[in-house]
């Protein structure tokens, strides 16, 4: 069982290449067969195209929202995407693509929701001197951060190393729970 993914980034993408290595290697269950972005310089971009994805810079600034989305949905159609995946996608989802998609956008936050939601996930733990943060998986829904949970884990703060070492034990849990959540979100779809 697979369903057919999209997956949206703004950046650097490292969690876009843990989910393409894990589908290379035969372990997810949904199919990313589009790229898109509303960054013309994501990294993200260019490691979709590299491992042959069609990726696809749709510009969002200076236009209303429903305008760019819809630019957006046609392309999704196009390419008969049946789930939406926000892989560091830095912008609120409007309505044009959750009335589309409903029940099947997933994003991941770099923090253990409800803690420290918004852009800054990291950051503002590390800010707040808690001594474990997390990853979490959950459905988009007009919040900001606030849909049902798929999965979340606890990272440990790591003791030594500052700011960095932190960032770096978050994205490692991110690049082992995303999959493991989309996998489950597709079972889901499909009971
Ligand atoms: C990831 O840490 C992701 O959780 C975060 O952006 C980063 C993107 O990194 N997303 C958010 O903060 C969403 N609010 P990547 O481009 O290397 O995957």
């Amino acid at each position: 069982m697979t369903v057919r993914a999209a997956v949206f980034v703004s950046g650097s993408g490292t969690n876009l290449e843990a989910l393409l290595k894990r589908q290379e290697a035969g372990d997810l269950q949904a199919q990313i067969v589009t790229v898109i972005s509303d960054n013309p310089d994501a990294f993200g971009l260019q490691r979709a195209a590299s491992h042959g994805i069609p990726a696809h810079y749709v510009p969002a600034r200076g236009r209303p929202k429903a305008e760019y989305e819809t630019e957006v949905l046609h392309i999704l159609q196009e390419a008969g995407v049946e789930m939406i995946i926000l892989a560091g996608y830095m912008r609120f989802v409007g309505p044009t693509l959750l009335n589309a998609w409903p029940g099947a956008i997933l994003n991941i936050h770099p923090a253990y929701l409800p803690e420290f939601p918004g852009a800054h996930g990291i950051r503002d733990a590390w800010e707040a001197g808690v001594k474990e943060t997390g990853v979490t998986v959950h459905y988009v829904d007009e919040g900001v951060d606030t849909g049902p949970v798929i999965l979340q884990e606890r990272v440990p703060v790591p003791e030594t190393g500052g700011l960095e070492a932190m960032e770096a034990a978050v994205h490692a849990k991110e690049y082992d729970l995303f999959w493991r959540a989309v996998n489950k979100a597709v079972s889901h779809q499909h009971k």
